[in-house]
């Protein structure tokens, strides 16, 4: 039975023609999300995909991780900002659940998706255009909806490019973490390198904020993922561009702990010495074929060769079986890094930091290896490490930009970011639960030999880590001051709960 709907001028909004729940209903949740699908579609009849439809199935399933296929009462697409506005009113007044997604990558269950509720996507707003400024500073505006792939794409035209993710399909939300970029080891995250973001705030106002307008907001925005707005809008600053030299250079198991030396030199060397290199230091174990490879994307800003310059000569020390490196353009590179990480498996993923460490990667990798092995032939089963630096500069590029809510900043050590991925081709609670326990080992382990750092990235980190304690009490003090005067109701605590939350 659904109740009637009462007409109700809503003082808070200009949007007398939006329609109101009634405030008694005691509904289940699948009632209560179709109630709020049923508004929506009134005032929105051409921007909802329904249950059932095939553009409501495309969208629901455009996910990395089918941990994220989830069923949500309809799908809004909203095509500009003011749509955005106009829904996140009718959300509060109804005390509908929403959900946002960028690009989908979050492998977190439930953070860019809702089961009974609204699920937000920007599939009609991906627009990616080049500006300059008063100051004559240049950026690109980047629509949410906009893949970092199609950025490049845009951007390599002009021998520009911005500070975002390196691979093909990966979204949006990314600069909302921090966010490793080709060029971080020069500028930072992602997030430091964001001039502006426009955001729909949970009255509905739709802001500007950057370091001149509302930067305590812009600071909370910068690590703050899904806590304080819907972003409808990322200015980017550019710099210049490719082509560059870049590729991946694939090894066999036997060339570990060479592998292992390499992304340590590049860890406290390369990346420190030259802040136009670049890599990705990664090793994957498949159990199908008992079979472990290195497969590291690297990568030289500003090089017009087709071969790595020779701070980075190491990474051909290695004995490889496919070396991809060549002069190539940025949108090249995204693809190509992308191959076989398509979407499909159910990922679920984990990171923490330490102060970097040769035998530390070494002890972390053989005992994530041997986990591995120890499971047995179960089919898909696929481990990822990463190994990824942040460097002093790195982590200092923040407070000259404007500052974050990473707490990253006065760090003298090179620290590292290590990763860790389990895909499946479908789900096993057995199997995630050893992961995750073999996962609190590993880091209580780095911890008891002092190279523990609180640090845990937003971008790869997994359902239940502590993301915003991690960058200090007072970073989430601040951070949970900035949602109190923003959101004093709480709409993206309480009606947005998916991904990780402030409160
Ligand atoms: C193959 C692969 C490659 C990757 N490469 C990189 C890399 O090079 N560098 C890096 O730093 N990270 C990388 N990541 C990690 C990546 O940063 C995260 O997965 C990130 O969440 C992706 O953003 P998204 O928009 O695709 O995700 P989504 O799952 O769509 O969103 C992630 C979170 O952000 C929120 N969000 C998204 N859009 C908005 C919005 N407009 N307003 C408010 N909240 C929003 C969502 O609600 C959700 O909680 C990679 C991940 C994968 C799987
Ligand atoms: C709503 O329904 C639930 C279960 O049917 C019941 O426990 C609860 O008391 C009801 N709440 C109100 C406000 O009626
Ligand atoms: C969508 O439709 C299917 C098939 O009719 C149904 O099983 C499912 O419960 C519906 N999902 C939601 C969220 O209403
Ligand atoms: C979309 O981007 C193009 C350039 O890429 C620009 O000309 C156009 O004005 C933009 N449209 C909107 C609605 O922002
Ligand atoms: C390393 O492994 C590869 C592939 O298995 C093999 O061809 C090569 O001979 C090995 N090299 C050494 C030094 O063992
Ligand atoms: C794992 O199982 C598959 C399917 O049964 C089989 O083809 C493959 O050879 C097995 N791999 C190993 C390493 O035993
Ligand atoms: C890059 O090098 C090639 C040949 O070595 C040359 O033709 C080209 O002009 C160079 N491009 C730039 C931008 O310097
Ligand atoms: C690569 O090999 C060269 C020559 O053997 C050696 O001098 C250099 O130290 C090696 N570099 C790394 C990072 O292993
Ligand atoms: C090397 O990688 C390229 C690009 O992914 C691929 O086309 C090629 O087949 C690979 N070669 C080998 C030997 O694996
Ligand atoms: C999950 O994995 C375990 C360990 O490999 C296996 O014994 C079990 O059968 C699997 N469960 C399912 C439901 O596939």
């Amino acid at each position: 039975m659904v109740p009637p709907i009462f007409s109700i001028f809503l003082t808070t909004s200009a949007l007398s023609f939006l329609p109101l729940l009634s405030s008694a209903q005691n509904t289940s949740a699948q009632q209560k999300g179709a109630q709020c699908c049923k508004l929506l579609t009134q005032a929105f009849p051409s921007k909802v995909a329904q249950n059932g439809t095939t553009a409501y199935t495309v969208d629901d399933t455009d996910f990395w991780s089918t941990s994220e296929w989830l069923s949500p009462s309809c799908i809004f697409q909203p095509t500009e900002s003011q749509d955005v506005s106009d829904a996140v009113k009718l959300f509060v007044e109804n005390d509908c659940e929403f959900a946002i997604r960028g690009g989908g990558h979050s492998a977190v269950p439930g953070a860019a998706n809702i089961d009974d509720g609204i699920l937000i996507t920007f599939a009609n707003m991906k627009n990616i255009s080049i500006h300059t400024d008063s100051q004559d500073v240049q950026y690109v505006s980047v629509q949410p909806g906009a893949v970092w792939g199609d950025v490049y794409t845009y951007c390599d035209q002009f021998a520009v490019v911005p500070m975002c993710g390196r691979y093909y399909p990966v979204g949006t939300g990314l600069a909302l973490g921090a966010g490793f970029s080709f060029l971080s080891n020069a500028n930072g995250f992602a997030v430091d390198n964001i001039k502006t973001y426009e955001a729909v705030l949970a009255n509905g106002a739709i802001v500007e904020v950057s370091q001149t307008n509302s930067p305590d907001l812009f600071r909370s925005l910068k690590g703050g993922g899904n806590n304080f707005a819907v972003v409808t809008r990322y200015d980017l600053l550019l710099y210049p561009g490719g082509p560059v030299v870049g590729g991946q250079i694939t090894t066999p198991e036997n060339q570990t702990e060479k592998w292992l030396d390499l992304t340590y030199d590049y860890s406290v060397r390369q990346a420190v010495l030259d802040v136009n290199t670049h890599a990705l230091p990664a090793i994957l174990y498949m159990a199908g074929t008992d079979e472990v490879i290195t497969n590291t994307p690297v990568y030289y800003n500003s090089h017009n060769s087709s071969v790595l310059p020779p701070i980075m000569a190491g990474w051909y020390n290695m004995t490889a079986l496919n070396d991809t490196v060549r002069q190539a353009s940025y949108a090249a590179l995204a693809l190509e890094f992308n191959e076989n990480q398509g979407d499909g498996q159910f990922q679920e993923q984990r990171t923490y930091t330490i102060t970097a460490n040769r035998e530390e990667y070494a002890r972390v990798w053989y005992s994530f290896l041997k986990w591995g092995r120890s499971i047995g032939n179960v089919t898909g089963l696929t481990l990822l490490h990463c190994n990824m630096p942040l460097t002093p500069r790195m982590m200092n590029a923040g407070v000259e930009k404007g500052s974050n809510s990473l707490g990253l900043a006065g760090t003298d050590d090179v620290l590292s970011i290590l990763y860790f991925g389990l895909s499946l081709d479908t789900y096993n609670e057995t199997i995630v639960n050893s992961f995750n326990s073999l996962f609190d080992t590993l880091q209580s382990g780095s911890k008891s030999r002092g190279l523990l750092n609180p640090y845990i990235m937003w971008n790869y980190a997994g359902l239940g880590q502590d993301i915003f304690l991690s960058y200090g009490q007072s970073s989430l003090n601040f951070m949970k001051e900035v949602s109190k005067q923003y959101d004093p109701t709480g709409v993206f605590q309480r009606l947005v709960p998916g991904g990780f939350k402030l409160f």
